[in-house]
């Protein structure tokens, strides 16, 4: 069995992007988003398989050819209403199968992240395999952080102090991620706030900018040139 395994869920509809196409598939140098990372997850060696979580109506997936994947990928139809449960479907279809033991790394990683490079996937992996934990790529928040009143205007500017941005990979053991997942609140956005409501805290490891989650279309542009200069000097 594989001591890491990377899931990707990719089952959302991309409601900011305000597309028809869900976001995973926008093409971005030449091949749709998720391939980006795709490629850099099954292209690391230490990681065994990597688990594409789709949503169980997608139509998109079977119109592109990733046999070049082939051996590493395995993709769940079984995406639900929100990450949180298209990543708690995808872990308990991989148990059901025996294709997971509890004690496995389980890194899940959005399918809107297509800026992941190897080098963060090789230092998440360097800094938490022998954590209690694990944890999470992440960085320090670089604007000042005002907070608003119900006008619009400034209460207060806070300290942006201890402030980190939340990126993925988020890594934990399979059979804490599953029973956090399974213990948390509906409005959770990430794995590591339900790893945190059990009490427990997650390292921080340093992500960078490339790393960035393509949610709104002005993200497209930057994420094109990040991803052409990668594929030009791969
Ligand atoms: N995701 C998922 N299942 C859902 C919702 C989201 O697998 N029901 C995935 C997305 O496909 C994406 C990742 O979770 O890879 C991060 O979510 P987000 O960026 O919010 O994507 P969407 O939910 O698709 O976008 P939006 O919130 O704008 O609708
Ligand atoms: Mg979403």
């Amino acid at each position: 069995m594989a001591e890491f395994i990377a899931l990707i869920p990719a089952a959302g509809s991309g409601s900011r992007m305000g597309e028809d196409l869900p976001k995973q598939y926008r093409l971005l140098a030449g091949k749709p988003m998720i391939y980006h990372a795709l490629h850099t997850l099954c292209s690391t060696v230490r990681i065994g398989a990597v688990c594409v979580v789709l949503a169980p109506d997608d139509t998109e997936w079977k119109r592109y050819d990733w046999s070049e994947f082939v051996g590493k990928i395995k993709v769940l139809n079984c995406g639900g209403a929100t990450r949180a449960e298209s990543v708690t479907n995808g872990l308990k279809a991989l148990h059901a199968a025996n294709h997971v033991q509890d004690h496995n790394w389980i890194l899940v990683h959005d399918a809107a992240r297509p800026g992941l490079s190897h080098a963060l996937v090789e230092r998440l992996l360097d800094q938490l395999t022998d954590d209690e934990v694990g944890g999470l790529l992440a960085v320090p928040l670089a604007d000042t952080l005002k907070r608003a009143d119900k006008a619009g205007r400034v209460q207060r500017t806070e300290s942006r102090e201890y402030l980190w941005q939340a990126q993925t990979p988020q890594m934990f053991r399979a059979k804490l991620l599953l029973d956090a997942l399974g213990k948390a609140h509906a409005g959770i956005t990430d794995d590591a706030s339900a790893v945190e409501a059990l009490g427990y805290s997650p390292k921080l490891v340093m992500g960078d900018a490339y790393n960035f989650k393509v949610t709104y279309p002005q993200d497209l542009k930057l994420a094109e040139l990040i991803l052409q200069e990668r594929i030009a000097t791969r």
